[in-house]
C-alpha cells in the first residue's frame, strides 16, 4: 500500500473536541486486543488523558505526580485517522522519558505510515523536552504493532507473563 503523500497528513495535539472519535477509536482497538489475547483484562484507559485535556493539571500537580499524559492525533484531509497518547516522566524523581501508552489508527487507514508519524512526532516532542528514551508495552500476539515498534527502531524484551516492553533511545534534540 503506498504510504502518504505529507501534505495531507498533519500531526497535532488533541483538542477536547476530539474526545469522542478518540474514544471510539480506543474502544475499537480494544474490541482487536480482547479478541487476539485470551488474557486481555486491561480497561479502557483513555479518559483520564481527555480529562487532562479538559483541565490540564496545574504544574505544580505534574511534578507531584511525576508525570505528564499528552495526547496527539493524526488527521488526514481534516478527519481524525489515529492517536497517540504518552507520558512524560518528570526528572528527577522518575528517568527521563515518554512512555507511549497507546496508538490506534483508525482500520481503513493502516499501514499508510501514519502511525510511525505520529510516533516520529511524539519522540521530537519528547526529544525537545530533554528526555533520553521512548518506551512502551505491547500484546505478544500483536503483529502489528511489534513490527511498527520494531521498524521504528525499538528493541524488544519479553517480560515475565508474555508481554513485550519495548524501548529506544532518542537523539538530542538539536536547537
Ligand atoms: C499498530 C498500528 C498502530 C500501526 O499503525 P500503521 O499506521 O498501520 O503503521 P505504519 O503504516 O506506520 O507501519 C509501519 C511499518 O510497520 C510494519 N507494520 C505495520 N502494520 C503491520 C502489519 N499489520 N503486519 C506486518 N507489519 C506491519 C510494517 O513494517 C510497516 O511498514 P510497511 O507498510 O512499509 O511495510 C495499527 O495497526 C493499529 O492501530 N492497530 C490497532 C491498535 C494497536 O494495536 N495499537 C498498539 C497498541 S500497543
Amino acid at each position: 500500500m503506498s504510504h502518504f503523500a505529507d501534505p495531507q497528513l498533519v500531526i497535532r495535539p488533541a483538542r477536547m473536541a476530539d474526545a469522542a472519535i478518540l474514544r471510539d477509536l480506543h474502544l475499537v482497538t480494544f474490541r482487536e486486543h480482547a479478541e487476539r489475547e485470551a488474557r486481555f483484562a486491561m480497561r479502557p484507559f483513555l479518559d483520564p488523558f481527555l480529562a487532562d485535556l479538559a483541565a490540564p493539571p496545574a504544574p505544580l500537580r505534574q511534578i507531584l505526580s511525576m508525570r505528564r499524559r499528552s495526547v496527539l492525533v493524526a488527521e488526514v484531509s481534516g478527519r481524525v485517522a489515529g492517536y497517540l497518547a504518552a507520558t512524560d516522566t518528570i526528572p528527577p524523581f522518575r528517568s527521563s522519558s515518554v512512555f507511549i501508552n497507546d496508538i490506534s489508527i483508525a482500520p481503513n487507514w493502516r499501514r499508510r505510515g501514519i502511525g510511525t508519524a505520529l510516533l516520529r512526532a511524539a519522540e521530537a516532542r519528547a526529544a525537545a523536552q530533554g528526555h533520553r528514551f521512548a518506551a512502551t508495552g505491547v500484546w505478544p500476539r500483536n503483529a502489528a504493532s511489534l513490527a511498527m515498534f520494531e521498524a521504528a527502531g525499538y528493541r524488544f524484551r519479553t517480560t515475565r507473563g508474555g508481554f513485550r516492553a519495548g524501548h529506544r533511545m532518542l537523539a538530542p534534540a538539536t536547537a
